[in-house]
Protein backbone atom coordinates (compact mmCIF):
# COMPACT_ATOMS: atom_id res chain seq x y z
CA UNK A 1 0.00 0.00 0.00
CA UNK A 2 1.20 3.14 -0.87
CA UNK A 3 2.32 6.42 2.03
CA UNK A 4 -1.29 8.11 2.48
CA UNK A 5 0.23 11.18 4.00
CA UNK A 6 -3.07 12.96 4.16
CA UNK A 7 -4.02 10.36 6.99
CA UNK A 8 -0.14 10.89 9.20
CA UNK A 9 -1.39 12.41 12.42
CA UNK A 10 1.49 10.58 14.62
CA UNK A 11 4.83 9.14 14.07
CA UNK A 12 6.33 5.88 15.80
CA UNK A 13 9.93 5.38 15.84
CA UNK A 14 11.78 2.36 16.91
CA UNK A 15 14.38 2.94 18.69
CA UNK A 16 17.99 0.53 18.17
CA UNK A 17 18.79 0.73 14.68
CA UNK A 18 16.70 3.87 13.62
CA UNK A 19 17.44 6.55 16.00
CA UNK A 20 19.86 5.08 18.17
CA UNK A 21 23.29 4.11 16.81
CA UNK A 22 24.17 1.09 18.35
CA UNK A 23 28.00 1.10 16.81
CA UNK A 24 29.26 2.99 20.04
CA UNK A 25 28.75 0.05 21.93
CA UNK A 26 31.11 -1.56 18.98
CA UNK A 27 33.50 0.59 19.54
CA UNK A 28 33.98 -0.19 23.40
CA UNK A 29 33.96 -4.54 21.91
CA UNK A 30 36.55 -3.71 19.97
CA UNK A 31 38.87 -1.81 23.02
CA UNK A 32 37.66 -4.67 25.10
CA UNK A 33 37.77 -7.74 23.24
CA UNK A 34 40.45 -6.72 20.43
CA UNK A 35 39.61 -9.48 17.61
CA UNK A 36 37.06 -11.45 18.91
CA UNK A 37 34.67 -8.11 18.67
CA UNK A 38 33.21 -8.75 15.69
CA UNK A 39 31.65 -11.96 16.57
CA UNK A 40 30.88 -11.41 20.09
CA UNK A 41 28.80 -8.25 18.84
CA UNK A 42 27.23 -10.50 15.96
CA UNK A 43 26.24 -13.26 18.36
CA UNK A 44 24.79 -10.78 21.17
CA UNK A 45 22.60 -8.71 18.66
CA UNK A 46 20.99 -12.09 17.02
CA UNK A 47 20.84 -13.79 20.60
CA UNK A 48 19.34 -10.28 22.22
CA UNK A 49 16.36 -10.58 19.26
CA UNK A 50 16.41 -14.27 19.88
CA UNK A 51 15.39 -13.76 23.33
CA UNK A 52 12.61 -11.17 22.77
CA UNK A 53 11.13 -13.41 20.05
CA UNK A 54 11.98 -17.01 22.30
CA UNK A 55 10.48 -14.92 25.50
CA UNK A 56 7.28 -13.64 23.99
CA UNK A 57 6.28 -17.36 22.19
CA UNK A 58 7.42 -18.83 25.68
CA UNK A 59 4.76 -16.64 27.86
CA UNK A 60 8.56 -15.80 30.17
CA UNK A 61 8.39 -12.01 29.78
CA UNK A 62 12.02 -10.38 31.26
CA UNK A 63 12.96 -7.14 30.84
CA UNK A 64 14.94 -5.38 27.89
CA UNK A 65 17.98 -5.29 30.02
CA UNK A 66 18.12 -8.02 31.57
CA UNK A 67 17.50 -9.93 28.57
CA UNK A 68 20.12 -8.29 26.86
CA UNK A 69 22.78 -8.83 29.42
CA UNK A 70 21.78 -12.40 29.12
CA UNK A 71 22.56 -12.17 25.45
CA UNK A 72 25.67 -10.79 26.41
CA UNK A 73 26.90 -13.46 28.78
CA UNK A 74 26.00 -16.33 26.18
CA UNK A 75 28.24 -14.33 22.97
CA UNK A 76 30.57 -14.72 25.44
CA UNK A 77 30.70 -17.88 26.20
CA UNK A 78 29.49 -19.32 22.48
CA UNK A 79 32.68 -17.17 21.34
CA UNK A 80 35.22 -19.06 23.75
CA UNK A 81 35.52 -14.95 24.57
CA UNK A 82 36.47 -14.17 28.70
CA UNK A 83 34.66 -11.42 29.99
CA UNK A 84 34.28 -10.32 33.44
CA UNK A 85 31.21 -8.87 35.66
CA UNK A 86 32.61 -5.30 35.40
CA UNK A 87 33.11 -5.38 31.63
CA UNK A 88 29.33 -6.64 30.64
CA UNK A 89 28.29 -4.22 33.19
CA UNK A 90 29.98 -1.47 31.14
CA UNK A 91 29.44 -3.26 27.98
CA UNK A 92 25.25 -2.26 29.04
CA UNK A 93 25.86 0.60 30.78
CA UNK A 94 26.29 1.92 26.90
CA UNK A 95 22.62 1.11 26.58
CA UNK A 96 21.75 4.59 28.39
CA UNK A 97 23.47 7.06 26.52
CA UNK A 98 23.95 5.62 23.17
CA UNK A 99 24.58 7.99 20.20
CA UNK A 100 21.29 9.12 17.92
CA UNK A 101 21.99 9.27 14.28
CA UNK A 102 23.18 12.01 12.96
CA UNK A 103 20.22 13.68 11.31
CA UNK A 104 17.45 12.50 13.94
CA UNK A 105 17.12 15.77 16.12
CA UNK A 106 16.93 17.96 13.01
CA UNK A 107 14.44 15.41 11.65
CA UNK A 108 12.48 15.77 14.97
CA UNK A 109 12.72 19.12 14.89
CA UNK A 110 10.60 19.36 12.03
CA UNK A 111 8.15 17.18 12.31
CA UNK A 112 7.15 18.44 16.06
CA UNK A 113 4.08 20.41 16.02
CA UNK A 114 2.74 18.44 13.23
CA UNK A 115 2.64 14.98 14.19
CA UNK A 116 2.53 13.88 17.09
CA UNK A 117 5.75 11.86 17.88
CA UNK A 118 6.70 8.80 20.04
CA UNK A 119 8.83 5.71 20.16
CA UNK A 120 7.78 2.57 20.17
CA UNK A 121 10.17 -0.03 21.61
CA UNK A 122 11.44 -3.29 23.37
CA UNK A 123 13.33 -1.55 25.84
CA UNK A 124 13.09 -1.11 29.34
CA UNK A 125 10.88 2.94 29.55
CA UNK A 126 13.95 3.96 32.20
CA UNK A 127 16.54 2.94 29.40
CA UNK A 128 15.06 4.78 26.55
CA UNK A 129 14.13 7.77 29.23
CA UNK A 130 17.72 7.97 29.56
CA UNK A 131 18.98 7.68 26.42
CA UNK A 132 16.64 10.22 24.94
CA UNK A 133 17.38 12.58 27.43
CA UNK A 134 20.55 12.24 26.73
CA UNK A 135 20.64 13.11 23.74
CA UNK A 136 17.77 16.11 23.89
CA UNK A 137 14.90 14.39 22.37
CA UNK A 138 12.89 14.55 25.25
CA UNK A 139 12.22 18.13 23.89
CA UNK A 140 10.40 16.90 20.68
CA UNK A 141 8.85 13.64 22.11
CA UNK A 142 5.54 13.35 22.67
CA UNK A 143 5.69 10.17 24.30
CA UNK A 144 7.77 6.86 24.82
CA UNK A 145 6.21 3.97 24.79
CA UNK A 146 7.66 0.46 25.81
CA UNK A 147 6.69 -2.91 25.29
CA UNK A 148 7.26 -3.37 29.22
CA UNK A 149 3.43 -2.44 29.78
CA UNK A 150 2.24 -5.50 27.83
CA UNK A 151 4.82 -7.61 28.89
CA UNK A 152 5.31 -9.13 25.07
CA UNK A 153 7.93 -7.93 22.75
CA UNK A 154 7.68 -6.98 19.22
CA UNK A 155 6.55 -8.20 16.34
CA UNK A 156 3.52 -9.22 18.86
CA UNK A 157 0.33 -7.30 17.11
CA UNK A 158 -0.22 -6.33 20.77
CA UNK A 159 2.55 -4.06 20.80
CA UNK A 160 1.22 -2.11 17.62
CA UNK A 161 -2.09 -1.55 19.10
CA UNK A 162 -0.31 -0.04 22.13
CA UNK A 163 1.10 2.61 19.79
CA UNK A 164 -2.44 3.18 19.33
CA UNK A 165 -3.68 3.30 22.66
CA UNK A 166 -0.74 5.56 23.64
CA UNK A 167 -1.25 7.94 21.07
CA UNK A 168 -4.58 8.12 20.96
CA UNK A 169 -4.93 7.73 17.25
CA UNK A 170 -6.32 5.19 15.12
CA UNK A 171 -3.97 2.82 12.95
CA UNK A 172 -4.38 4.11 10.24
CA UNK A 173 -3.24 7.50 11.03
CA UNK A 174 -0.37 6.47 12.54
CA UNK A 175 2.99 6.13 10.59
CA UNK A 176 5.48 3.61 11.88
CA UNK A 177 9.27 3.97 11.38
CA UNK A 178 11.89 1.50 11.83
CA UNK A 179 15.39 0.39 9.87
CA UNK A 180 14.35 -3.29 11.01
CA UNK A 181 12.65 -5.56 8.85
CA UNK A 182 10.88 -7.85 10.75
CA UNK A 183 9.98 -4.83 12.69
CA UNK A 184 8.83 -3.04 10.01
CA UNK A 185 6.88 -5.92 8.59
CA UNK A 186 5.14 -7.01 12.08
CA UNK A 187 3.72 -3.11 12.05
CA UNK A 188 2.48 -3.60 8.42
CA UNK A 189 0.65 -6.81 9.27
CA UNK A 190 -1.02 -5.35 12.36
CA UNK A 191 -2.16 -2.31 9.85
CA UNK A 192 0.01 0.35 10.87
CA UNK A 193 1.30 2.56 7.76
CA UNK A 194 5.26 2.12 7.59
CA UNK A 195 8.29 3.35 6.60
CA UNK A 196 11.85 1.77 6.16
CA UNK A 197 14.86 3.53 6.96
CA UNK A 198 17.47 1.05 5.04
CA UNK A 199 20.82 2.51 6.44
CA UNK A 200 22.71 -0.27 5.18
CA UNK A 201 22.46 -2.73 2.43
CA UNK A 202 19.79 -5.31 3.64
CA UNK A 203 16.90 -6.76 2.08
CA UNK A 204 13.22 -6.86 3.24
CA UNK A 205 11.36 -9.83 4.51
CA UNK A 206 9.46 -12.22 2.90
CA UNK A 207 7.01 -12.29 5.10
CA UNK A 208 3.99 -11.09 2.19
CA UNK A 209 3.64 -7.65 3.35
CA UNK A 210 5.38 -4.54 2.36
CA UNK A 211 6.10 -0.95 3.63
CA UNK A 212 4.71 2.07 2.58
CA UNK A 213 7.69 3.62 1.64
CA UNK A 214 11.75 2.82 2.08
CA UNK A 215 14.39 5.30 2.40
CA UNK A 216 18.11 5.82 3.36
CA UNK A 217 17.96 7.97 6.32
CA UNK A 218 15.14 9.93 8.30
CA UNK A 219 15.89 13.29 6.89
CA UNK A 220 14.34 12.30 4.22
CA UNK A 221 11.02 11.18 5.85
CA UNK A 222 10.82 14.86 6.80
CA UNK A 223 11.14 15.98 3.13
CA UNK A 224 8.33 13.47 2.13
CA UNK A 225 5.90 14.36 4.54
CA UNK A 226 6.42 18.92 3.83
C1 LIG B 1 13.44 -1.69 19.51
C2 LIG B 1 14.39 -2.58 18.76
C3 LIG B 1 13.70 -3.62 17.99
O1 LIG B 1 13.79 -0.56 19.83
O2 LIG B 1 15.17 -1.82 17.89
O3 LIG B 1 12.32 -2.13 19.77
Amino acid sequence: MALDTAKIKGIAFDAYGTLFNIASIDFLLEQLFDDRARQVAAQWRRKQLEYTWLRTLMGKYKDFYSLTEDSLYYALEATNTVGSEAQVRELMQQYYHLAVYPEVKATLARLKGKYRLAILSNANPSLLEKAAAHNGLDEWLDEIISVDQIRQYKPAPGVYQLAERSMGLPTENILFVSSNTWDVSGATAYGLQTAWVQRKHSVMERLDVQPAVTMTNLAELAELLF
